[in-house]
C-alpha cells in the first residue's frame, strides 16, 4: 500500500470552482478558462509515494507544488478528487479525526522554520508531542535525541534568534523527527539557505534518510535539489502534472519540450551513477578455472581481461590477458597468483562525477560492487566519456559530420541489432 496517493487531485480557488474543474478535467489549460474568474492551482495530479521514499515536488513559482502539499496533510479540502494517507480516504474524515492523522501520521518543514522565537530550541522541537498532549519529560527526551540526530546538541537551551539560518532550519527537521511521524513534508524546506550550507542540509537529510527511512515528499522549486534528492520527481506545470519519474528517466526521457528544456543545464555527472552507465560484466570466470580455459574465455569475448567471481557473484578481482598468457606459458595448475585483488571498486550509487579520478588511475574498467560484495557491472573508461554527452547530441552533429565523409548506404547497423555471423563474415570478405 502506498504510503501517499492522490488521485485526480484538483484545487481550484473561487466561486465556480466546479464548472472550472468539468473544463479543466476536459483538457483545458487554466489560461483557457479565464472568463470563469478562478484560480486553478492544481489540476487532475495523480501520484502514488511508497513508504520509505523520497518523493520530490518539483515546479516553478506558482506552479502548485504549496497547494498541493497542503492538500496532502488535510489543510486544504481538495475540490476534487481524493488524498489517501496509508490507505484511508482524508478527505472523508470528521475534522477530529483528520486532526489525528495529521499530528500522528504527518508532519511539515517549512521554509521559513515556523519556530516560536520565545521558546528554547529544546521546547520548539518538542512542540509536536506537546500538541498530541505527550507528557514533558518524554517528549524533552525525544526532542533531545532528534536534536542530536541534526547535529544541534549543546544548544537545547539557546533560543532560534541566536542560531544562524541553517541551525533554525535544522531546529524545524528535529521538530519532525521528534514527533516521529512516518510522513514528513517538506515545502521549500531548504530554500531560504546559502548555497553551501542548503547542500549541508541536503547531505544530512540523505543521510538521515538511510537510517530512518521516513516517506518524504519534498518540495522545490530547484532541480539539481530535487535530482539529488529525489527517489522521483514529478515534475508540475501550471497546476498539472508534466512528468513523474526518476533522475535518469526524467534526464535521459523528458516527456516533452517543456521538461526537455528545465533539464537541459543539469549537471548530469552528479545525477547519472554508476549503475546507469555501467555495462553487463562480461566475460566473468570462476576462481577454479584453470589459465587454459580463463585464456579461452578471454579470447572469445575478444576483451583483454575477466573478472573473477565466486558462485554467488561476489567479486575477487580480475585477470588480465597478458598475465594469463604468462600463467600458461609457465604450466601454472591454477589462477592463483594470477588474480589482481586490488582493483577499483565502486557502489552503484556513486554519481559518475566522482568515478573519473578513478577510471583515470586505472588500467581496468571500474568494477561495480554492491552492498554485498557482488560484481553487479562494470565501466570502461570510454563508457564514461560517452555518458557525458546528453541523448539528443549524441546523433545531432556529430552524426551530420560523419555522414559528410561516409556515403549513407555505408552506415554501420545500429549499435543495438545483433550482427550475426554472416554480416561479420561479408564485411571482412
Ligand atoms: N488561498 C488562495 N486563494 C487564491 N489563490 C491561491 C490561493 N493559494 C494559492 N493560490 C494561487 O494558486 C497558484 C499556485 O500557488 P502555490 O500553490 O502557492 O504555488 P507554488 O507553491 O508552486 O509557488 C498561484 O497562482 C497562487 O496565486
Ligand atoms: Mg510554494
Amino acid at each position: 500500500m502506498p504510503a501517499v496517493r492522490a488521485t485526480n487531485l484538483y484545487k481550484v480557488f473561487g466561486r465556480r470552482a466546479p464548472k472550472a474543474v468539468e473544463l479543466l478535467s476536459d483538457g483545458r489549460h487554466r489560461d483557457q478558462i479565464k472568463e470563469l474568474d478562478v484560480t486553478a492551482a492544481v489540476i487532475d495530479v495523480s501520484f502514488e509515494v511508497e513508504p520509505g521514499e523520497i518523493f520530490v515536488v518539483m515546479g516553478l513559482s506558482g506552479s502548485g507544488k504549496s497547494t498541493l502539499i497542503r492538500m496532502l496533510n488535510g489543510l486544504l479540502p481538495p475540490t476534487s478528487g481524493s488524498v489517501e494517507i496509508d490507505g484511508s480516504d482524508i478527505t472523508k474524515l470528521s475534522s477530529r479525526n483528520l486532526r489525528a492523522v495529521r499530528s500522528e501520521k504527518i508532519s511539515m518543514v517549512f521554509q521559513h522554520f515556523a519556530l516560536f522565537p520565545h521558546r528554547t530550541v529544546l521546547e520548539n522541537a518538542a512542540y509536536g508531542l506537546e500538541v498530541r498532549g505527550i507528557a514533558r519529560e518524554e517528549r524533552h527526551q525525544k526532542a533531545m535525541h532528534a536534536l542530536s540526530l541534526v547535529g544541534l546538541g549543546g544548544w537545547e537551551n539557546h533560543v532560534p534568534q541566536q542560531l544562524s539560518g541553517g541551525m533554525q532550519q535544522r531546529v524545524g527537521l528535529a521538530r519532525a523527527l521528534t514527533a516521529d511521524t512516518d510522513i514528513i513534508l517538506m515545502d521549500e524546506a531548504f530554500s531560504a539557505l546559502d548555497p553551501l550550507i542548503r547542500r549541508d542540509m541536503q547531505a544530512q537529510l540523505l543521510e538521515l534518510q538511510a537510517t530512518l527511512g521516513k516517506t518524504i515528499v519534498f518540495i522545490t522549486h530547484d532541480l539539481n535539489e530535487a535530482m539529488r534528492l529525489g527517489d522521483r520527481i514529478c515534475v508540475l506545470r501550471d497546476g498539472r502534472v508534466a512528468q513523474i519519474g526518476t533522475a535518469e528517466e526524467i534526464l535521459n526521457d523528458p516527456a516533452n519540450d517543456y521538461v526537455a528544456q528545465f533539464v537541459e543545464d543539469v549537471d548530469r555527472t552528479r545525477v547519472l551513477t554508476a549503475s546507469s552507465v555501467m555495462e553487463p560484466p562480461i566475460p566473468v570466470i570462476n576462481p577454479g578455472h584453470g589459465p587454459r580455459a580463463a585464456l579461452r574465455t578471454i579470447r572469445e569475448n575478444q576483451t583483454t581481461v575477466a573478472f573473477v567471481v565466486q558462485r554467488d557473484r561476489r567479486l575477487v578481482g580480475l585477470v588480465s590477458e597478458n598475465a594469463i598468457g604468462e600463467a600458461v606459458r609457465t604450466g601454472a595448475a591454477d589462477l592463483n597468483g594470477t588474480v589482481e585483488t586490488t582493483i577499483e571498486r565502486v557502489h552503484p550509487d556513486t554519481p559518475i562525477a566522482e568515478l573519473f579520478q578513478q577510471a583515470a588511475t586505472s588500467p581496468y574498467p571500474l568494477a561495480v560492487v554492491d552492498d554485498e560484495g557482488r560484481l553487479v557491472g562494470v565501466i570502461p573508461r570510454i563508457t564514461l566519456l560517452a555518458a557525458l554527452a546528453p541523448p539528443e547530441n549524441g546523433e545531432g552533429e556529430a552524426a551530420q559530420g560523419e555522414q559528410e565523409a561516409d556515403p549513407p548506404s555505408e552506415e554501420p547497423p545500429p549499435a543495438d541489432e545483433p550482427r550475426t555471423d554472416e554480416q561479420n563474415e561479408e564485411e571482412t570478405r
